[in-house]
């Protein structure tokens, strides 16, 4: 029997978001349907609100969710009703070239739920990245719920569904981030912060957070930072540089997307250093470079996508390591808010106020 639970859904572009009541039908093959208890508030919702993502409105908002799962549909062996898992948004294939080449991270034929949620009236809603869980329940494919251990806080988990594992997996999975090495994190917003707790999670033992704004800068020390530098009052590359003898840090981590910060983070990383690009540029943007220095430099570029995750592996790992008290994921969340307070929340988040405000249901 579908069910009728209450979501949050972005009815049409720029317009406020409003709870609904969506319908929610029974898992089908390889579905599932999860009961959420938390669920953080990422750019990418307010993204989809603004209509940067798509068209597809209405979108039933929300994609960094934990739960219980209520019911699965046939075939579903991974997980089982009353599992706790986290929802990812890459539910890898595992037949297509990336996934046989052993590098799943780049599967490029993902899955989510093949039915549709709708609204009362029978409007079909698009789930943001394939999940929608600002809502009592959704609907899944079952490679999408990643089981975890259940002695962790739901607020806790969910991070671990977008942003802040995109962060610790720049770190650790693309900068493959070692013991020993020098690591500059610029931008400190949530992601960079997350890389931050990477790097000291991987070993590094200098980590320099960059950031233009000195609250930023204290977050990030809290986080692991071992140096900072305001990029508004000092050269950053210079200062990254001075701090690493001279060569530029081993691995460099940019989390803003802007061209100035692509710049900066190409020369601050030591000659064979790593840059990891994680901040997210828009179409126009543009990096000029003089050919002798991509050449001379060796090394490598390199662009990361949800930290190149593989939900099944580092989602546990990483709770358990949370658990252990090795890694403080909840230091990432800043506010528990409702599901009728997720507007307010994109407001703060606008203002660069919060890490993370998690709806908790
Ligand atoms: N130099 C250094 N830091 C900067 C600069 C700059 N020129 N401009 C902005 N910042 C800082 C901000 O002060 C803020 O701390 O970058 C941080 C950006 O943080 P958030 O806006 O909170 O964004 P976040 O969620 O961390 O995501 C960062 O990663 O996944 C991508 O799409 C995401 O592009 C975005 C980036
Ligand atoms: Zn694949
Ligand atoms: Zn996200």
């Amino acid at each position: 029997m579908a069910q009728e639970v209450r979501g949050v859904i972005a009815p049409g572009k720029d317009q406020a978001v409003r709870i609904e009541t969506i319908v929610v039908p029974d898992p089908g093959p390889g579905e599932a349907v999860v009961r959420i208890q938390a669920c953080g508030v990422c750019h990418t919702d307010l993204h989809y609100k603004q209509g940067g993502i798509s068209d597809d409105f209405p979108f039933l908002l929300g994609h960094e969710a934990a739960g219980v799962v209520e019911s699965v549909g046939d075939g579903v062996t991974d997980v089982a009703p009353g599992d706790f898992v986290i929802l990812n948004w890459r539910a890898v294939c595992g037949t297509c070239r990336a996934c046989l080449r052993g590098r799943p991270w780049y599967c490029f034929d993902t899955h989510n739920a093949r039915q549709k949620m709708t609204l009362t009236d029978g409007t079909e809603l698009s789930p943001a990245l394939g999940i929608g869980a600002f809502a009592e329940k959704t609907l899944v494919a079952a490679g999408q719920c990643t089981k975890v251990d259940p002695a962790v806080a739901p607020e806790v988990a969910g991070l671990l569904g977008c942003g802040v594992m995109a962060g610790i997996g720049a770190a650790i999975n693309t900068g493959n981030v070692g013991r020993g090495d020098s690591v500059a994190v610029i931008g400190c917003g949530g992601v960079g912060d997350a890389a931050v707790a990477g790097s000291r999670l991987a070993g590094a033992a200098k980590i320099i957070a960059v950031d233009i704004d000195d609250r930023k800068l204290e977050t990030a020390r809290s986080m692991g930072a071992t140096h900072t530098v305001n990029s508004r009052e000092t050269d950053p590359v210079e200062a990254i540089r001075e701090l690493t003898g001279g060569f530029g840090a081993d691995v460099v981590i940019e989390a803003v997307g802007r061209p100035e910060t692509y710049q900066q983070a190409f020369y601050a990383r030591d000659l064979a250093g790593t840059v990891v690009l994680v901040g997210v540029p828009t179409p126009e943007m543009k990096l000029e470079l003089p050919l002798l220095d991509v050449f001379g430099r060796g090394g490598s570029l390199k662009s990361s996508w949800y930290g190149d995750c593989l939900p099944s592996r580092d989602f546990p790992m990483l709770i358990d390591l949370h658990l252990q008290g090795r890694l403080d994921l909840a230091a990432f969340v800043t506010e528990t808010i409702r599901l009728d307070e997720v507007e307010q929340a994109f407001e703060r988040m606008h203002h660069g106020d919060v890490l993370r405000s998690v709806v908790v249901l």
